[in-house]
C-alpha cells in the first residue's frame, strides 16, 4: 500500500541554451518522461526497496526529505541520467510531492522551488534552477536569468530524443564557450534571436523545426557540438525530421528531433543501435 506517491517530469531545452548564460532568453519544456517516487510502510530505518533506481547521490536527498524510519522508497524513472534531461530535478520534485502526500498535502510551486533547489545542491553543487523550475511548473517555459519564468502557450506534440550515449559536462561546456568569447558573441546573440523569432511559431511545426536546425548550426559554431551529435542531427533530418538540434549543454547528452512521422527515424535509430525515446511536450 502506497502512503505517498509523487511524480515529476524531466525537461529539454528547446532553444536558447548557452545564450541564456549571457542574458538572452531560452525555452525549456517539461517532457512526458519523468520520475515517480513511491513511499510504503516498512519496519526499521527508511531505505530504498527492491527494484528501485539506486544512485548514491540520492541518499542525501532521501535523508534530508524523509522521516528517518518507517518508509520504503521506490524510485522509478524513464529519464536517462546525465543527459541534460533534468533527471535529478525530476527526482527531487517527485520526492517532495511524495513527502507532502504523506501528510495529504499538495506542495505549492514556491515550496517545490525552494526545497527542490536545496536538495538539488546534493547533485550539482551549483544548479541554475531551470531544471526544477520546469519540473515543478510543467509546460513550456520562457526563461531569462534573474527573472520569473513565463509560461508559454504551446500545443502538445511528439518529439524524438536520440541519446548520444555519453554525458556532457555542463560546467566544462559553459567554461569552453566563455573562453571562446568575444569571437562567439555574434553567434550567441544569433542563438538568442532564434528564441525571439520562435515565439510566434511554436505551434507551427515546420517553422519551429527549421529554427531548431538553425540553432544546432549556431551551437556547432560556438563549439559545443560533437561529430556524434552532428551525425544524430543528420540522421534525424535524413529520416523525415522537420528539424533537430542538440539539447542542453552539448559535448554529449541528447539530440531532439521534431517530426510529424516518427517511424522512419525510429527504425533507422534501431538499426544503428541508437537509443531513441518518444516523448510528448510540453507535459503538464
Ligand atoms: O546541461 P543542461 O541541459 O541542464 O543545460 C545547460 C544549459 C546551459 O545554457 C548550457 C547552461 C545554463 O546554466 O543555462
Amino acid at each position: 500500500m502506497d502512503l505517498g506517491v509523487g511524480r515529476a517530469p524531466g525537461k529539454l531545452i528547446l532553444l536558447g541554451e548557452h545564450a541564456v548564460v549571457y542574458g538572452h532568453r531560452a525555452i525549456a519544456v517539461a517532457v512526458s518522461l519523468g520520475t515517480t517516487v513511491r513511499l510504503r510502510p516498512r519496519e526499521g530505518p527508511t531505505a530504498t526497496g527492491p527494484g528501485s533506481v539506486e544512485d548514491p547521490r540520492m541518499r542525501a536527498a532521501l535523508a534530508a526529505a524523509l522521516p528517518q524510519s518507517g518508509l520504503e522508497v521506490r524510485i522509478d524513472s524513464e529519464l536517462p541520467i546525465g543527459r541534460g534531461m533534468g533527471s535529478s530535478a525530476a527526482f527531487t520534485v517527485a520526492l517532495l510531492r511524495a513527502r507532502a502526500a504523506l501528510d495529504g498535502r499538495i506542495p505549492t510551486f514556491e515550496e517545490l522551488f525552494r526545497d527542490g533547489f536545496a536538495l538539488e545542491r546534493a547533485f550539482h553543487g551549483n544548479p541554475s534552477g531551470l531544471d526544477h523550475t520546469v519540473s515543478a511548473l510543467g509546460g513550456a517555459i520562457l526563461y531569462r536569468r534573474g527573472e520569473a519564468p513565463v509560461r508559454l502557450n504551446m500545443t502538445r506534440r511528439e518529439l524524438i530524443v536520440l541519446d548520444s550515449g555519453s554525458a556532457g559536462d555542463t560546467a566544462e561546456m559553459v567554461a569552453g564557450v566563455a573562453a571562446r568569447r568575444p569571437a562567439v558573441d555574434a553567434d550567441l546573440a544569433a542563438l538568442g534571436a532564434i528564441v525571439e523569432r520562435s515565439l510566434d511559431r511554436l505551434n507551427d511545426p515546420e517553422a519551429l523545426g527549421a529554427l531548431m536546425t538553425e540553432a544546432h548550426a549556431g551551437l556547432r559554431r560556438i563549439g559545443v557540438s560533437t561529430p556524434r551529435l552532428d551525425a544524430l542531427v543528420q540522421l534525424a533530418l535524413d529520416n523525415g525530421a522537420l528539424g533537430a538540434k542538440l539539447a542542453g549543454a552539448g559535448g554529449g547528452g541528447v539530440v531532439v528531433a521534431l517530426t510529424a512521422a516518427p517511424d522512419p527515424l525510429l527504425r533507422a535509430a534501431a538499426e544503428l543501435g541508437i537509443v531513441a525515446m518518444r516523448c510528448m511536450v510540453p507535459e503538464g
